[in-house]
């Protein structure tokens, strides 16, 4: 083989790829970044805080080498700065929790060659389905998921010194958006809308963040539930129009438009694709799980929310960056 010839590992990493969905599980269900951070270096001094087998706890280090996770010097092992920023337990932006939800979540895409060949879920895949068990499961897990788009919210609406402003979440799932903002805002109340087994777990998730007296919930399908009328400051779409046909998208936006007192902003989160979609990669890749799990979802280009909020009635239209998310922010 020539140097000019294309070798075979990146295909064969990229063909084994299930097994960073593994690897990363196994370490987080076995908080093996956590015992890392608190300085265990070793397979056997991990193997003992963990209570798992040595042999296993070896396979699990090299794996973490492997995927660019823990590095070893001088015999013993630590998170790398990614590992330790996002997979070690308890951090307000940690991946652990929605690190083991993906391993559950991991024989799914055994669908896929069929998925793609119909051009949708198969039976009982879609996530459309009234109060779906599925989102109990999921929503704590994404709470972390959603912290850096809230925090780019805080900056970008001045929250924090906005005073008595009212905010409307709908989907709002385990009420992460509400909890950073009222304690931004000792002045701010905010309104959950979403099913109510999922309002049950953000009201204990919002309490345990100190704010449950400014939260109330409101349970329902918010295709049907009444938004209100000039009613809310700020209301938060986040990780929801990929869920979405475009004309719902846009009767959505309408009504937040209703919903929203003049001047008042829309904040969506979620995966937004370049216009001629090149990129960005991760929001490339959640379109094959909107295949997976939605009829009529995708992830949707910038140019898709730009028009649809204009048709909504909206003006003033900014994108900000929460990678691997991106804000949207419409006045
Ligand atoms: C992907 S989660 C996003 C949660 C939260 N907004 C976040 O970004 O962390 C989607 C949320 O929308 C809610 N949801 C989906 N369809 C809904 C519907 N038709 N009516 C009310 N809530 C719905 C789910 O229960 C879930 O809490």
């Amino acid at each position: 083989m020539t140097n000019n010839q294309p070798a075979p590992d990146g295909v064969m990493r990229l063909i084994n790829g299930y097994w960073n969905t593994g690897i990363i599980g196994a370490a987080a269900t076995h908080s093996v970044f956590t015992h890392l951070e608190n300085g265990a270096g070793t397979a056997a001094e991990v193997a003992a805080r963990a209570e798992i087998s040595e042999r296993g706890a070896q396979s699990l280090l090299d794996g973490l080498v492997s995927v660019g996770l823990a590095v070893l010097q001088d015999g013993r092992y630590r998170n790398t700065p990614e590992a330790s920023a996002f997979l070690v337990d308890g951090k307000p932006a940690s991946l652990a929790g929605f690190a083991k939800l993906k391993l559950q979540h991991l024989h799914s895409v055994t669908d896929l060659p069929e998925v793609v060949r119909v051009g949708g879920p198969l039976a009982g895949g879609e996530t459309e389905v009234a109060d779906n068990p599925h989102w109990e499961g999921i929503v704590p897990a994404i709470a972390a998921v959603s912290v850096p788009a809230a925090h780019v919210g805080v900056e970008a609406l001045g929250i924090a010194d906005a005073g008595e402003i009212s905010i409307l979440d709908v989907g709002g799932g385990s009420g992460i958006y509400s909890s950073i903002w009222l304690k931004a805002n000792p002045a701010a109340r905010a309104v959950q809308l979403d099913w109510e087994p999922i309002n049950k777990i953000a009201l204990r998730l919002v309490a345990e963040h100190g704010v449950a007296d400014r939260f109330t919930t409101v349970n329902g399908d918010f295709h049907t539930t009444d938004f209100g009328t000039a009613a809310y400051d700020i209301a938060v779409y986040s990780h929801i129009a990929h869920q979405e046909s475009p004309e719902s998208n846009i009767e959505v936006f309408t009504r937040f438009r209703e919903a929203l007192k003049p001047g008042g902003a829309l904040v969506i989160a979620d995966y937004v694709v370049d216009d001629d979609r090149s990129g960005p990669a991760f929001p490339l890749l959640f379109a094959l799980e909107m295949l997976l799990k939605s009829k009529e979802g995708g992830t949707w280009r910038r140019s898709d929310y730009h028009d649809w909020l204009v048709k909504a009635g909206f003006e003033d239209i900014s994108f900000h960056a929460a990678p691997p998310a991106t804000v949207v922010i419409a006045r």
